[in-house]
């Protein structure tokens, strides 16, 4: 089956979505999970670069371009709005983070470059590569700074 993009769910079906291709794709990769950091926005972005995670083992070549564009656009809005909370709030590791996400965007921008290189992509491996990165940046980065929103007392989320 191939999964074909552009049709925007509304919050609570992706959610149930991702919920019931969490235990599919545990099959595939033991990387690939939700993470809830009772953050609204945060996790409502690593909801969605989850769900587009998601889809990289069954789509087209077509698709997987597609899906490389979103994922870039969605990580890049998420960074830059983590980033803005970093600075609102005299976030001490915001520079060695900050450089995490580049790097990740680094590894989109290269693996779009390949694509349109006419290189043909092993799926699997791009969408472990991703799904790990996500994973350990979620556990070492994204973890302690949400603890530090949570007990940061001029921080409102929006
Ligand atoms: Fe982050």
């Amino acid at each position: 089956m191939t999964l074909s993009l552009g049709v925007s769910l509304p919050d609570r079906f992706l959610i149930r979505l991702l919920e019931s291709m969490e235990n599919i794709m545990s099959d595939l990769t033991s990387s690939l999970r939700l993470q809830h950091y009772d953050q609204p926005a945060m996790d409502r972005a690593h909801h969605r670069m989850t769900a587009l995670l998601g889809a990289f083992p069954r789509a087209s070549e077509e698709a997987l371009r597609n899906l490389l564009h979103q994922l870039m656009q969605t990580a890049s809005d998420h960074f830059d709005q983590e980033e803005r909370f970093m600075l609102a709030t005299d976030y001490d590791d915001y520079e060695t983070h900050r450089a995490e996400h580049q790097h990740f965007i680094s590894m989109l921008t290269r693996f779009k470059q390949e694509i349109e290189l006419g290189k043909t992509p092993n799926k699997l491996s791009l969408y472990e590569q991703l799904c790990s990165w996500q994973d350990e940046h979620q556990q070492s980065w994204d973890d302690p700074l949400a603890q530090h929103l949570r007990h940061t007392t001029c921080w409102k989320d929006s």
